[in-house]
């Protein structure tokens, strides 16, 4: 059932445009639904960032995407839902989904034999929140991590076919393939523009669990449980602001993902000299 809220936008957020990978994937599942989405290019990579201040920066973006009438917040950064994911549901009174929990379901029922690789950030990884939340659904699954500190980089570069590319997911990737993983938790919402290369590094016997594809799912359950799903038969529209103007990746994801991005407006965030920090 419609109810008033339903045609308003669902707000997205990543720390730069990553999470465009959760939008494509929100376009795909949910053709019906405004998507509003924002980027904090201002202050990207969250990744190396601590959780005092991913948790600021997460809660002042959430705030925005509020004034935007966003109806749900989806946190489209595995940064974020590590580390805010649990203050923000404290704080806002719309539902807010982010990437972890779906993913860390997905990599639970796609192990065959009990052992799952996950790959992400500096911040993410040592959060240990997917090892948390694979173990929570069934602590006889082995976890083993990498952070990628150079991955986000050279994605932002465009560097999707390159042979540096390949050369560090093998080093990256090596210890958990050697250990014999089946399922490897692509723990970045920017990993997927690189599927193909980790899929190629990884070889046939290990299953991605893309986080970006699962959370859209995690995300029309939501909608549908709390009656806020958009009327069908209309086709959504998608906003895109940044808190920074670098429009340049944010046209080669776009591209590399099939997305249209129309005008790309500006918000202005809190600078660290205001914060003191
Ligand atoms: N896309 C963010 C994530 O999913 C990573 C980018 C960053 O370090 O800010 O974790």
């Amino acid at each position: 059932m419609a109810t008033e809220r339903s045609n308003e936008p669902i707000g997205v957020f990543d720390s730069g445009i990553g999470g465009l990978t959760v939008v494509a994937a929100l376009q795909r599942l949910l053709p019906s639904e405004n998507i509003f989405y924002l980027g904090d290019t201002a202050r990207v990579p969250y990744g190396g960032k601590s959780r005092r201040t991913v948790e600021r920066y997460s809660i002042e973006i959430g705030g925005l995407l509020l004034a935007e009438r966003a109806k749900v917040i989806v946190v489209a950064c595995n940064t974020a839902s590590a580390l805010a994911v649990p203050r923000m549901k404290e704080i806002f009174n719309v539902p807010v989904q982010g990437v972890v929990a779906p993913g860390a379901e997905a990599a639970a029922k796609s192990t065959r034999i009990g052992k799952v690789g996950v790959v992400g950030t500096r911040a993410t990884i040592s959060s240990g929140a997917y090892e948390h939340a694979i173990q929570g659904i069934n602590p006889g699954i082995e976890v083993l991590s990498a952070a990628c500190p150079l991955l986000v980089p050279l994605i932002e570069e465009g560097m999707f076919d390159d042979e540096v590319t390949r050369t560090m997911l093998a080093r990256y990737l090596g210890p958990m393939l050697g250990a014999g993983i089946d399922t490897l938790v692509l723990g970045c919402t920017h990993y997927p523009l690189l599927k193909k290369a980790i899929a190629e590094v990884a070889g046939p016997r290990v299953t991605l669990v893309d986080s970006a594809e699962n959370c859209a799912h995690a995300v029309k359950l939501l909608l549908a449980e709390s009656d806020l799903s958009a009327a069908p038969r209309r086709l959504g529209s998608l906003s895109v602001a940044l808190t920074d103007a670098t429009e340049g990746f944010l046209r080669v994801a776009a591209h590399a993902l099939d997305l249209e991005i129309g005008d790309v407006a500006l918000r202005s965030v809190q600078s660290e000299e205001k914060q003191g920090v």
